[in-house]
């Protein structure tokens, strides 16, 4: 049982619907892998996480903090796409750490990728 400073909460908005959605720190290796297995999508985290295939590209809603710092590949994959907002990430370049906790995170699920 994760010590209660760990516990993190946060909402999934995907396709129509919001989940609310409890972790801790650390329980995925990033935020792809939670997703991927509470909310099961459909080519969700194609590349399994190197930053490459775009499949993963989320929303942060209403924030704007350090947690827009792109990191890895996540620029060069963005530039391959549509949609891409100021706000939004890989999911799989995240880490699941307290910087989650309270956010409205927004799945861009349109099935594309950048292979
Ligand atoms: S899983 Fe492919 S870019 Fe995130």
């Amino acid at each position: 049982m994760p010590a209660k400073k760990d516990a993190i909460k946060f909402f999934l908005n995907c396709e129509g619907k919001t989940f609310v959605l409890d972790t801790y720190t650390h329980e995925y290796r990033n935020l792809m892998m939670l997703i991927y297995d509470k909310v099961y999508l459909e080519n969700f985290g194609e590349c399994k996480g190197t930053g490459r295939c775009g499949t993963c590209h989320i929303l942060i809603v209403d924030y704007d903090g350090e947690l827009l710092t792109r990191e890895g590949n996540e620029n060069t994959t963005f530039s391959k796409m549509p949609f891409v907002k100021s706000n939004s990430r890989l999911a799989c370049q995240m880490m699941v750490d307290e910087k989650l906790n309270g956010l409205t995170i927004e799945v861009i699920h349109d099935n594309d990728s950048v292979y």
